[in-house]
């Protein structure tokens, strides 16, 4: 479903100068409104915070933004905790960019994609210290690595194809590739999956720079064995459609090659701009529909106030990024121009695809896309994006479920909260799209959780904790190629040199993304671990809810142990995966969105 193009202010009302901070009595407990002590001060300092709190379009797009006196008292407060912090890393990664850029020229530039490693090594010692993941360095050209980084570094966008969907392009040559299988029977035997990009294919719908790139299409397939391999990709460059290539395992390495990269190209240009939406803007406007309707003292607002630490310093970091077009967001490498990148991450929100609430529930959603409990096909025989985070979604929904039942005996109570069921009907006027019916305990243990695991899952998986590592990572993953795309095959690596980023561009994409790292909050209580670590907020709650919080970072460092302890196996492999994914080590992970 599309939604208007431009979202318009709504609900702006006069901001009231002389309100206070609070007026409410925060107390040392947590009350619902039926029980509240005093419910006339409890109503007073919601409705301050309403004429406090307003929405505001913002200039980059996606949801609203707070504005208001009691809000932009709170985004200044932020804003001196972290601008200074951006800034001080900022600087940090400047230097560390240069001392990059002389490393790699002193020995003596890049002539095979080999020595893209010199890009890492010895290098970035504090914005990333351990270089890409294990693998992704050594083992770029096994297909399964190209394969299985759509299982766990980039899962959002593949989708296994439908017995009767409309196939996306043909494979001649599938039958040599599978052992036999043709891809009409891959599609029978619902062994087969598909990305598309084609909405990338760059030129005139998005605007593009000076360097190249394409909309690709990509098939995969589950093997005779269970494997999980790529099979194609058809790079899509606009106004060459017709003579679009199809590249297969069995070309060329170099072509080959080049193609899986711009299959990258896509999925990383994909997470950078799509995760603005699908884990900030959503998680934002839902909480800011939560502060205008919840009193300070509901319980819910004291977890969704852990949960979205400092949330307002995103966009306008971002917005001060594009506009000045600093290193750390310039789009000097991307096929795409920032006005193209912003258009891309207000389409994917306003239509929905980030931006729905309850239709991306992860459990719901991974199976509407055939890749978890589908009744067609067999099934994934490692699926290591899904089993972390499951694990660490699955523990956060059972803290989020005692924490509530703690407060609420049955659903009908839920019901009757009268704060509750205001933040439903504000979500709607914020528009929050596909914001859930809150009508029982289960439901707003789910949206808790969803809220969770937009900072927790979403956010350190497509930008603070992944992206740089893997699906960025060179020299598998450069941000845009020096050469137009070729129209024949026939490449030698000595070719593919050609398009491959300079010294300067491959030290702008490692800067530009480690502006999102954190390796110096490694096992701090910055971490997942930490997430309800909080002891203030858990003074506040009751002995059942401390209880579940502390089985959680029980559980939470017994997973770290075991994320740590991965090795590869007498294969070469880990988890049937040739590098070493661990972007959800829950004692290196943020547990909120950071950038
Ligand atoms: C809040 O900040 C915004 C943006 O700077 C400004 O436009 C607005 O007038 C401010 N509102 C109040 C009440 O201070
Ligand atoms: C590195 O090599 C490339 C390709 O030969 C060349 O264009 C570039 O100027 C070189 N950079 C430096 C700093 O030597
Ligand atoms: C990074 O640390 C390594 C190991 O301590 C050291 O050899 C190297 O010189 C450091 N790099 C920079 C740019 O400071
Ligand atoms: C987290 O750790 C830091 C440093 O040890 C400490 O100053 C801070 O109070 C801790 N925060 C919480 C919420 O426990
Ligand atoms: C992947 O890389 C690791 C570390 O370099 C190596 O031990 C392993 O054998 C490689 N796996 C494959 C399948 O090549």
């Amino acid at each position: 479903m599309m939604k208007s193009a431009r979202l318009c202010i709504l609900l702006l009302t006069a901001a009231v100068s002389a309100s206070p901070l609070s007026t409410e009595d925060t107390g040392d407990r947590f009350t619902l409104p039926s029980a509240a002590p005093n419910y006339i001060a409890r109503a007073a300092a919601i409705q301050a915070k309403r004429k406090g709190w307003l929405y505001e379009e913002y200039p980059l797009g996606g949801a609203f933004y707070p504005t208001g006196a009691l809000a932009n008292k709170t985004i200044a407060k932020q804003q001196a905790k972290w601008f200074p912090t951006v800034v001080e890393h900022a600087k940090l990664i400047d230097a560390e960019s240069k001392a990059a850029l002389a490393g790699i020229i002193a020995a003596g530039n890049f002539s095979t994609l080999g020595d893209y490693a010199k890009t890492y090594e010895n290098q970035w010692n504090m914005s990333l210290p351990n270089g890409p993941m294990m693998g992704m360095i050594t083992n770029y050209t096994d297909d399964r690595l190209f394969s299985m980084m759509r299982l766990s570094a980039t899962p959002y966008k593949l989708y296994r194809v439908a017995r009767h969907e409309r196939l996306l392009f043909p494979v001649d040559n599938a039958a040599s590739i599978t052992g036999g299988l043709s891809l009409r029977d891959l599609q029978i035997q619902g062994r087969l999956f598909a990305e598309d990009y084609s909405r990338l294919k760059s030129k005139r719908d998005l605007e593009s720079t000076d360097k190249y790139g394409a909309g690709c299409q990509a098939y995969f397939y589950i093997d005779k064995s269970g494997d999980f391999l790529p099979l194609a990709v058809k790079p899509i460059v606009k106004g060459r459609e017709e003579s679009a290539l199809i590249y297969t395992p069995k070309d060329k390495p170099a072509d080959w090659l080049l193609a899986k990269m711009l299959v990258n190209q896509n999925d990383g240009f994909h997470s950078t701009w799509d995760h603005v939406g699908k884990s900030h803007s959503v998680a934002e406007i839902s909480y800011l529909a939560a502060i205008r309707t919840l009193s300070n003292n509901h319980p819910v607002m004291g977890i969704l106030s852990r949960l979205e630490k400092q949330p307002w310093g995103v966009r306008p970091n971002l917005q001060t990024g594009l506009t000045s077009g600093a290193s750390f967001i310039g789009p000097q490498y991307y096929p795409w121009t920032a006005d193209a990148a912003v258009g891309y991450l207000n389409e994917l929100y306003l239509s929905g695809e980030s931006a729905d609430f309850e239709r991306n529930y992860y459990r719901s959603e991974f199976k509407k896309r055939g890749l978890v409990d589908s009744s067609f096909g067999p099934k994934l025989k490692s699926f290591p994006f899904y089993e972390d985070a499951s694990l660490i979604t699955e523990a956060i929904r059972e803290v989020m479920e005692v924490f509530i039942n703690s407060y609420y005996p049955n659903d009908r109570a839920v019901r009757k909260d009268v704060e509750l069921q205001a933040w439903y009907r504000e979500a709607k006027a914020a528009r929050v799209y596909d914001f859930p019916r809150i009508n029982s305990r289960q439901s707003i243990a789910n949206i808790l959780t969803h809220h969770a695991y937009f900072n927790t899952i979403v956010s350190n998986v497509m930008s603070t904790n992944g992206i740089h590592m893997n699906s960025m990572a060179l020299p598998f993953s450069p941000a845009g190629f020096l050469q137009p795309i070729p129209s024949e095959k026939g490449l030698t690596e000595e070719d593919l040199m050609k398009y491959m980023p300079t010294p300067e561009g491959a030290v702008w994409q490692v800067s530009t993304y480690v502006v999102g790292h954190r390796p110096m909050w490694r096992d701090t209580n910055e971490t997942i671990s930490h997430l309800f670590d909080d002891k203030i907020f858990l003074a506040k709650t009751n002995a059942k809810t401390r209880a579940a919080a502390a089985k959680f970072m029980t559980s939470m460092n017994d997973f770290s142990a075991e994320v740590r302890a991965r090795a590869f196996d007498q294969n070469g492999l880990n988890r049937g995966m040739p590098f070493l994914w661990d972007a959800l080590d829950p004692n290196y992970a943020p547990y909120w969105a950071v950038i």
